[in-house]
């Protein structure tokens, strides 16, 4: 017989614990989210306003209220392609750190795209093809969402136009190739096929793009034709609903585990694979059953939860996409070409913008090199190269679990291992080479972008 290990690296559900519904944290918050406005009127908007866009199953998710919203078979059996993922425990990191604190991570990477994208890009594209959507247009940061959706409309037989911000088209031709691969068709953002994307090439002709600009050219493409719907990786509510499945699966793991987190971590772009992680840990915390303390890290170079105003802004760069009150730092900030290209986004999801301002969670940023350094201790330790973005998850919990060090603390951390980073080996490089930079807060620019703020009420 085989002799049992003395201790337990993964924790792994059956397929069939594949969550049956999402959870939908509108529920069991203390005050409604103030509600999107019109880009044009301001006034606010309901579901006819947002149909032009997003299929109805789609928006009536997005203002639902129940506290589980059933996950459709086919896409059940389309995550059992990789769900549910691993929980790991990083013991060879606690002992690089030697740290008393217990290190948990769950892992994303195992999703074909590579990140947790697929778990609402399967999600968008079931919707989207039940009501007879042929074709979906989107935007991509670094490429993680692009190959997402491709996949997922690959599975679900959708066409799909991905714009993918010029930044990371440069840096990560191999992206391209992959959302190729799945069918896609690719363009760098800002693009000569749309009217904005002309209108911001003309201005700016080496603009090196945003997800802002990049979200106007794909809402332009899905408003101007009748066979296209728009799709959108972060932000929605029903964007950070579909990912709750992380959460649902990490609270029945830790569970396994015999151990609550002290504290939870998540890299924050648009702030869906936070939410995905932690909503079902803190719905449980707005029910006043369990305390945890709850961190978002983003980039010093676009940190909209930790230097931004909480104030109705545009989601997109084109002010064509619905007024939404979040963290932002205006819609007219390009941040710096920082590698973690799904970070760079001068807005946050309202959802975890409302959470924030009411001090449920908290926020912290940090510069590039920081986080390179944390992702490679974190991949010589484990084994897995992280992607960009959750290196910024990684070096908080770094910092957590030296801080538990020196209290000498058995402190328990649990963080999102959103995606891997083989396609992000030039970043990885560059580090590896002292070539990679820190931008600094752009202050200036950001002054100058929140000038630009709409006037509500
Ligand atoms: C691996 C990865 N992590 C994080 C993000 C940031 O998005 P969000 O904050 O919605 O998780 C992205 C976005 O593209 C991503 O690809």
């Amino acid at each position: 017989m085989a002799a049992v290990l003395p201790r337990r690296t993964k924790f792994l559900l059956s397929e069939d614990r594949i969550p049956r519904a999402w959870y939908n944290i509108a529920a069991d918050l203390p005050s409604a989210p103030p509600p999107p406005l019109h880009p044009g009127t301001h006034e606010p908007i309901g579901p006819a306003d947002l149909a032009p866009l997003f299929p109805m199953g789609l928006i009536l998710q997005e203002v639902s209220q129940d506290r589980e919203i059933e996950i459709p078979d086919p896409v059940r059996e389309a995550y059992a392609l990789y769900r549910p993922s691993p929980l790991h425990r990083a013991h060879r990191l606690e002992q690089a750190l030697g740290t008393p604190a217990h290190i948990y991570y769950k892992y994303e990477g195992v999703s074909p795209a590579g990140s947790h994208k697929p778990n609402t890009a399967l999600a968008q594209a079931f919707f989207n093809k039940q009501e007879g959507v042929k074709r979906l247009a989107t935007e991509t940061g670094a490429g993680q969402w692009g190959s997402a959706l491709s996949f997922a409309a690959s599975v679900f037989g959708l066409d799909v136009k991905v714009y993918m911000v010029r930044a990371s088209y440069d840096q990560k031709p191999y992206r391209r190739i992959l959302m190729e691969t799945y069918g896609a068709e690719v363009v760098p953002s800002p693009s000569p096929t749309t009217n904005y994307g002309r209108k911001v090439l003309a201005d700016t002709p080496d603009s090196p793009g945003s997800l802002g600009i990049a979200i106007s050219e794909a809402v332009e493409d899905a408003a101007t034709r009748d066979d296209t719907k728009y799709s959108l990786g972060s932000v929605l509510n029903h964007v950070l609903l579909h990912q709750t499945v992380i959460g649902l699966e990490a609270l029945e793991q830790m569970e396994m585990a015999g151990e609550e987190p002290d504290v939870i971590i998540g890299c924050a772009g648009g702030g869906s694979n936070f939410a995905g992680l932690t909503f079902p840990f803190l719905g449980r915390m707005l029910r006043g059953e369990a305390s945890y303390r709850v961190i978002a890290v983003e980039p010093e170079a676009a940190p909209s939860l930790t230097r931004g105003v909480y104030a109705y802004d545009f989601g997109d760069t084109g002010k064509m996409a619905p007024i939404v009150k979040m963290h932002t730092l205006g819609s007219d900030f390009v941040p710096e070409p920082i590698h973690a290209g799904g970070l760079r986004y001068h807005g946050m999801s309202p959802l975890v913008s409302l959470l924030k301002d009411q001090g449920v969670i908290e926020a912290q940023s940090v510069h590039q090199r920081a986080c390179f350094e944390a992702g490679v201790t974190f991949a010589r330790a484990e084994g897995i190269l992280p992607a960009p973005e959750p290196t910024h998850a990684i070096k908080v919990a770094i910092d957590e679990a030296i801080a538990a060090r020196e209290a000498g603390e058995e402190k328990v951390i649990l963080f999102n291992l959103c995606g891997h980073g083989h396609f992000d080996l030039s970043a990885y490089e560059k580090y590896l080479n002292g070539t990679l930079e820190d931008y600094e807060y752009p202050s200036d620019k950001v002054a100058a972008a929140l000038a630009g703020l709409p006037a509500i009420g």
